[in-house]
């Protein structure tokens, strides 16, 4: 039943809530994503952890700085094994550049394998009505993806209500992540620009990021199940 395209994201801030969801999931779920909540509270125990259960990370930490700093902070992460790690577009093309092509040269001298490195596009929260920039946000999101390729990053995070945009404009070996996943009839929450698991994957996303959907569950299991199920 495991399949790799749905990431579930460990938005805890303990280990014993990693443990508990983690080992009711059991095999239908290899890749999780931890982010600011939870690494900013236990560190790196739950990478270790993670990698002793033979699972994948996605360590969302969204970086954004000047470039020195954001390729200085990702080297560190790619030290603990993580296999995809982001920043934030609006950090600009030289940053991106610059981050890609420290973790090509880093990993290259540990003789590792390197990292994804994806860009955060415009948040899949923001709605039309709070945004404010110039473009529209699919027009804002698309010209982010473009600069992340250019700058020779992997992929980038985007809503699923992009991903086919994005798609046609960045080619099919670029990566889509997609939160802001909801199957149908369930909690909205705070996001905003959302689809359900069949759409994102029609539309041309390659991993679904889903959170609540999952963790907020009478029963998890049976939800991530319904959800690869949808995927497949
Ligand atoms: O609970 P829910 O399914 O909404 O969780 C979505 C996850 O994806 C959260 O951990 C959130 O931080 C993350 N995320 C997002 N939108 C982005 C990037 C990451 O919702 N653009």
């Amino acid at each position: 039943m495991a399949d790799e395209r749905l990431i579930v994201a460990l938005d805890f801030h303990k280990m014993d809530d990693v443990k508990n969801l983690v080992n009711s999931l059991g095999n239908s779920v290899i890749f999780y994503k931890v982010g600011m909540e939870l690494f900013y509270s236990v560190g790196t125990e739950v990478v270790t952890w993670l990698k002793s259960q033979n699972k994948k990370i996605f360590l969302d930490l969204k970086l954004h700085d000047i470039p020195n700093t954001v390729a200085g902070g990702l080297c560190s992460l790619m030290n603990l094994g993580a296999d995809i790690l982001n920043v934030h577009a609006a950090g600009g093309f030289t940053m991106m550049k610059t981050a890609a092509e420290r973790l090509r040269e880093e990993s290259a001298k540990l003789g590792i394998v390197k990292p994804k490195l994806i860009a955060i596009t415009v948040l899949t929260s923001i709605n039309q009505a709070e945004w404010c920039g110039a473009l529209k946000i699919s027009e804002q999101v698309v010209q982010f993806a473009k600069t992340a390729k250019d700058a020779g990053l992997d992929g980038v995070v985007a809503s699923p209500q992009e991903a086919a945009l994005i798609r046609e404009a960045c080619g099919k070996d670029f990566l889509i992540v997609t939160p802001g996943i909801r199957p149908a009839g369930s909690d909205i929450n705070d996001q905003s620009r959302i689809s359900t698991p069949a759409a994102a994957i029609q539309n041309g996303a390659n991993y679904l990021v889903v959170g609540r959907p999952i963790r907020a569950a009478e029963n998890p299991k049976l939800a991530a199940e319904k959800i690869l199920a949808e995927i497949k």
